[in-house]
């Protein structure tokens, strides 16, 4: 059976709804990939995106994150066997240790990812031609080289003529995402090729509208500022007072009826999408 990723992660990211749709529709796509194990989620943070995708089918092997806070929430999923507080520049495994290094919008995150993706194609296992076993899998999700431009502030501010002003939008966005880079898959191919992987596949997902509304609601919700009506309701210093499930459940209730078309649109083909999943394989 297909699970429902737009309830699950509304339900893990009630307290800021578009996350959790982005989240939904990234899952959607990554779980249509194949997860041999032994398996490393490489950026786990809390272990949510970790637990909804291997919970299912018991456990991913080794999670690790440079955030020790988070790896002790990953912990308490349960989903992982092992977990370490760790840097992808220097991963403490031997070389062929994994069939599979997963990682959810992680790479974007790090400014010199060549470093890391090259740690990655060490620690993933080589093809064995004794066996025919085929080389490690590379499977992550990062945003592509379309987000900025399909941003809803950075697409209006271009209808109307506001370059400079589309750019400060964006600038800002990556300012308050932590994102360095946006790769092409054409760029993604040369940094997995300089590691000892060819790429096997390139996926865009999150279409334009969804991505515009998915900006759209950024700001109706108020996640880009500290202080909004929004944030108030959903701040952990008011959990005691107890009406916090219910919004939760409101939030599942509503936005998983009204979202829905969001979250199953795919974008069409041979267009792009702000997101991307790739595939590469580790080769001799
Ligand atoms: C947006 S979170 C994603 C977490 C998780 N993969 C998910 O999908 O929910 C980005 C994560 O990347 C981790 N990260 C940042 N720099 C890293 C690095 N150099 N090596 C490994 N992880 C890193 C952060 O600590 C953070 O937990």
């Amino acid at each position: 059976m297909t699970l429902d990723y737009l309830a699950e992660l509304l339900t893990a990211y009630w307290f800021a709804p578009p996350v959790g749709l982005w989240r939904a529709v990234e899952l959607r796509v990554a779980a249509e990939e194949q997860y041999e194990r032994p398996l490393l989620d490489l950026g786990c943070g809390d272990g949510l995106v970790g637990q909804v995708l291997f919970g299912k089918e018991g456990h991913a092997d080794v999670g690790l994150d440079p955030w020790a806070d988070q790896v002790r929430r990953a912990a308490r999923t349960g989903v992982y066997r092992h977990l370490a507080v760790g840097d992808g520049h220097h991963l403490p495994y031997a070389d062929g240790t994994f069939a599979t290094v997963f990682s959810n919008s992680v790479l974007e995150h790090i400014p010199d990812v060549g470093r890391v993706v090259h740690e990655v194609g060490r620690v993933l296992r080589c093809p064995d031609p004794n066996t025919d076993q085929a080389g490690g899998h590379f499977i992550f999700t990062v945003p592509s080289d379309a987000f900025r431009p399909f941003l809803d502030g950075y697409v209006r501010r271009m209808a109307d003529g506001h370059v400079r002003g589309a750019e400060a939008y964006a600038a800002a966005v990556d300012a308050r995402l932590e994102h360095y880079h946006y790769h092409t898959p054409r760029e993604w191919q040369r940094l997995l090729a300089s590691a000892g992987m060819t790429l096997v596949k390139a996926r865009y997902y999150i279409p334009q509208e969804v991505e515009q509304f998915w900006d759209r609601m950024n700001a109706g919700f108020g996640i880009a500022q500290r202080r909004s009506a929004w944030a108030m309701l959903v701040s952990p210093r008011l959990r005691a007072l107890g009406y916090q499930a219910l919004v939760r459940r409101i939030v599942v209730r509503i936005l998983g009826r009204r979202w829905r078309r969001y979250y199953e649109m795919d974008v069409p083909l041979g267009e792009k999408g702000g997101g991307l999943l790739i595939v590469g394989r580790r080769e001799d």
